[in-house]
């Protein structure tokens, strides 16, 4: 097969949710669609329950288990998805922004019953940073969720996309019928069932078609014709290219649990959904369709077995043909590497693979060549672009418990911050060691990981500290004045770029408005 041919047959996306919307939940429907599981219960939920905070071993279970479900690859009408797992906790989502890097679009979990959540504003941020096409599927339709109108305004508010139903719910919780299939304009019957994948489609004329009163009762027939009129009135027509450019989210309703609505998100999915896409280096935008293999790195995952650190890099193919055992160069390094242990992921399944494409996701076993932004390519010396750092919200100074120790506690914390567990600081004053996250689980992790694979034990002072900025300027010698003046406040992050660490936000206003001329930024790509 042509490479053209390889690069359309593939749709790479990712799920993304507030946790307990329905998101495991939806992937093994749509896993299960695609003949990659055979039975319910397969995909376990790598979230984190809040109980269990502590539960060492519920960390080490969720590494096991993130790995084993971090990429689903499936078959389904002649197309091969490749669905990227997110984490569902939220003191993970800073490995879920870079996830979103590596996929050509996304779908959107809500709860109908709670709306826009916290954590979907954030996620959603950063889809709109890379105007990110995006499908919404409102789900739990078997409950008392909100009005559907109420929905869609808040979504449009709170993400700050337009919206357009492509389906639309006929009542809802103990009344709910079923959905009207505005995309294929058949109505679909509600039948509560969490095995059965199939539901009842009826195949209606239109809207005014007598079946839909036969089937849902006039009342709601009536309901639904008001409501159909009143969205094409007040919703432009789908235009494909809306929702290409990450402007419009289709928006399906549906009941992951009850196989309701799935099979409909997943037949207009991959009739919509991007195929894999353009990509922009420092130097050039590669396009897939180029004859030399191209790629990054955006997670990197240690392997579960303590005694041998090797671990796996997640490789996402941009352009080109992957092979196994062809030399690549390492863009960073600057020098040739083989791969000869690589996995493809399917379903829960890991095998080894020789050759993969554009969109696809190749695991690597790797010693400690690759970090997390990494480009390989065939002879090319551009860095992929696009695996930004956002400022973290917890900072905590690192201090050593066992001086003995100190060089496994500097290779451990090097090697978990390549990893992307968290972000480590190392002030220009003292080398003071600050390590930052976005939630406070991390650092147990890195605690125990530390003491477990590396055998360094450390303690973590609170730091009072607002954000950690990356300063620029395009007069370097006012870069360097400012650096001077706040000598005590600067650090630098691993990759050696400088970053202001601002203690209070209106500290760090006072610090903006006192030096015009420097940048400051919240996240490490600018
Ligand atoms: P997450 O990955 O986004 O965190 O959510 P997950 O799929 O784990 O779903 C969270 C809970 O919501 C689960 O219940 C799941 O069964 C339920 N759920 C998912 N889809 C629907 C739906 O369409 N309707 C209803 N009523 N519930 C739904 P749980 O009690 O946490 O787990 P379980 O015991 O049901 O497995």
């Amino acid at each position: 097969m042509s490479i053209v041919k390889e690069i359309n047959k593939r749709r790479t996306f990712g799920i993304i949710s507030h946790p307990d919307a329905g998101k495991t939940t939806l992937t093994e429907k749509l896993l299960l669609f695609g003949g990659a599981i055979k039975t319910a219960g397969a995909v376990k939920s790598n979230k984190i329950k809040d109980h269990a905070k502590s539960d060492f071993m519920e960390i080490e279970k969720q590494r096991g288990i993130s790995v084993a479900t971090s990429v689903m690859g499936f078959e389904y009408e002649g197309r091969k998805i490749n669905l990227l797992d997110t984490p569902g906790h939220q003191d993970f989502a800073e490995d879920t922004y870079r996830t979103l890097t590596a996929v050509d679009s996304v779908v959107l979990v809500i709860d109908c019953v709670k709306g826009v959540e916290i954590q979907t504003e954030k996620l959603m941020e950063v889809c709109r940073m890379r105007n990110t096409p995006v499908i919404v599927f409102i789900n739990k339709l078997d409950r008392e969720g909100q009005d559907p109108y109420d929905l869609l305004d808040e979504i449009e508010e709170k993400l700050n996309i337009k919206v357009k139903p492509l389906s639309w719910p006929i009542s809802m919780g103990k009344t709910f019928k079923g959905v009207y299939n505005i995309y294929k304009n058949n109505l679909l019957l509600f039948q509560a069932s969490r095995r059965e994948l199939k539901g009842d489609v009826v195949e209606i004329k239109n809207i005014n078609d007598p079946l839909v009163d036969q089937y849902v009762g006039e009342s709601y027939a009536k309901q639904l014709r008001e409501d159909v009129n009143l969205i094409e009135g007040v919703y432009p027509a789908f235009e494909e290219k809306d929702y290409l450019s990450g402007e419009v989210a289709p928006v399906f309703f549906g009941s992951a649990v009850n196989n309701f609505g799935v099979k409909e998100l997943l037949d207009c999915f991959i009739e919509i959904a991007p195929v894999p896409r353009e990509r922009e280096t420092e130097e050039r935008v590669v396009k897939p369709d180029e004859e030399a293999f191209s790629g990054f790195i955006f997670k990197i995952h240690a392997n579960m077995d303590p005694k041998h650190r090797n671990r796996i890099a997640f490789l996402r193919v941009c352009s080109g043909r992957f092979e196994r055992n062809a030399p690549y160069h390492h863009v960073r390094l600057g020098k040739n590497i083989k791969f000869s242990n690589t996995t493809a992921f399917m379903a829960q399944d890991k095998e080894i693979i020789d050759e993969a494409f554009p969109g696809d996701i190749v695991g690597l076993y790797d010693t400690g060549n690759l970090k997390i932004g990494d480009t390989l390519s065939q002879g090319e010396g551009g860095m992929y672009k696009g695996i930004p750092s956002f400022s973290p919200e917890i900072f905590r100074e690192v201090v050593n418990r066992d001086a003995m120790k100190t060089k496994q506690l500097e290779k451990g914390l090097v090697q978990l911050m390549e990893e992307g567990v968290a972000q480590l600081f190392t002030y220009e004053m003292g080398a003071r060691k600050v390590i930052g996250t976005v939630g406070a689980l991390q650092f147990e992790v890195i605690q125990h990981r530390l003491k477990h694979e590396y055998g360094a034990t450390c303690d973590f002072l609170n730091m009072n500290l607002y954000k950690a900025c990356w300063i620029s300027s395009k007069d370097k010698k006012k870069l360097d004045e400012f650096v001077k003046s706040k000598y005590r406040h600067i650090a630098q992050d691993k990759d050696g770029r400088l970053v202001f660490m601002a203690e209070t936000k209106a500290w760090l206003q006072m610090v903006q408005d006192n030096f015009p001329e420097i940048e400051f930024h919240f996240t490490s790509e600018f």
